[in-house]
């Protein structure tokens, strides 16, 4: 497939770029910043704020490739905090709208984008419904950053409705991590509170980059949808009925809780997608030592 991404040169792109090129597929990368060392085909620096610099993305900037088979729409700051609250809003949800019209006016109907695990209550200073949390309750944005991903979600959902032969794929990942992060979760082994606010969650890099070729290629799908994407397992070493204590001992538990799994379900992902996550910070971490 020929695949245009946006945010190429983050986090979460650069992984989604090198796997995306690995499996076969031809990647046109697009960010305000040009990314490093990418094997994308090619690269745009642009503003994705802006209708037509993305319009113009998709349809070719002179000699560059136009006609995508899907786009990857991970631009985005990528949580509350890093700058003021309405500009994190406006870059996040106008760059989300762009990508979506552009796709629709370009006639690219596989849209795969990042929504956020945030959309289930993080920080849950209120306790979420039951967990393990799934997809299957309302979105409870607690920050401005989680606002413009439930507005986005509702976006999709509408522009899947004006165009009943697109798939529009939110992907909710938790917390993104390379390889390089693992050193800091000893840290967090005396202090499960530290990590509470995610329900101990998070996602190797290389499996959010699975999760986003799986939606890309997954040809059979219409509509919008939405999957939390994390890892299989916790940031802890304990098991996790251990951190079902305190106040979160009053969370009613539906489903599996067993060994180290994760609270953030991932069932609809696996069911849906065959998403089957490959690295666990473990692993990587007790190789290491
Ligand atoms: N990092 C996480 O823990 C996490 C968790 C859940 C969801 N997400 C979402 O995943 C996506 C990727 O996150 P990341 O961690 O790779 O973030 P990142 O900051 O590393 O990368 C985001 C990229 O988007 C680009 N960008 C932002 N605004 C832009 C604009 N207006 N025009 C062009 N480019 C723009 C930035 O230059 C950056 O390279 C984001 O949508 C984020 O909200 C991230």
């Amino acid at each position: 497939m020929k695949i245009l991404v946006t945010g190429a040169a983050g986090k979460l792109g650069r992984a989604v770029v090198a796997d995306l090129v690995e499996h076969g597929h031809t990647v046109f990368a697009v960010d305000q910043t040009t990314p490093a060392d990418s094997p994308a085909q090619g690269a745009t620096v642009l503003d994705l704020t802006d209708f037509g610099q993305v319009m113009e993305a998709f349809l070719g900037i002179d000699e560059h490739e136009s006609g995508f088979d899907a786009v990857v729409h991970l631009a985005a700051i990528p949580a509350p905090g890093r700058t003021a609250n309405h500009a994190t809003f406006a870059n996040n949800v106008v760059a989300t709208y762009n990508v979506f019209a552009a796709a629709r006016h370009a006639g690219v109907r596989k849209v795969v984008w990042a929504s956020s695990e945030t959309v289930l209550g993080l920080p849950f200073a209120t306790l979420p419904p039951y967990v393990p949390v799934d997809e299957e309750y309302s979105v409870r944005p607690e920050s401005t950053y989680s606002l413009g991903k439930a507005a986005e979600e509702e976006m999709a959902r509408h522009f899947a409705r004006w165009e009943p032969e697109a798939s529009l794929i939110g992907l909710r990942f938790s917390n993104v991590m390379n390889v390089e992060d693992y050193e800091r979760f000893d840290t967090w082994q005396e202090t499960p509170e530290a990590r509470e606010w995610n329900l101990w969650g998070y996602i190797d890099a290389r499996d959010g980059a699975q999760a986003v070729r799986l939606a890309a290629e997954a040809s059979d799908r219409r509509g919008a949808e939405v999957f939390i994407i994390a890892a299989a397992d916790t940031v802890m070493r304990r098991e996790t009925k251990d951190l079902l204590t305190g106040r979160h001992a009053a969370i009613p538990v539906q489903g599996d809780v067993s060994g180290r799994t994760t609270l953030l379900s991932i069932e609809r992902a696996r069911r849906e997608l065959g998403f089957d996550p490959q690295h666990s910070w473990l692993d990587h971490h007790d190789a290491q030592q």
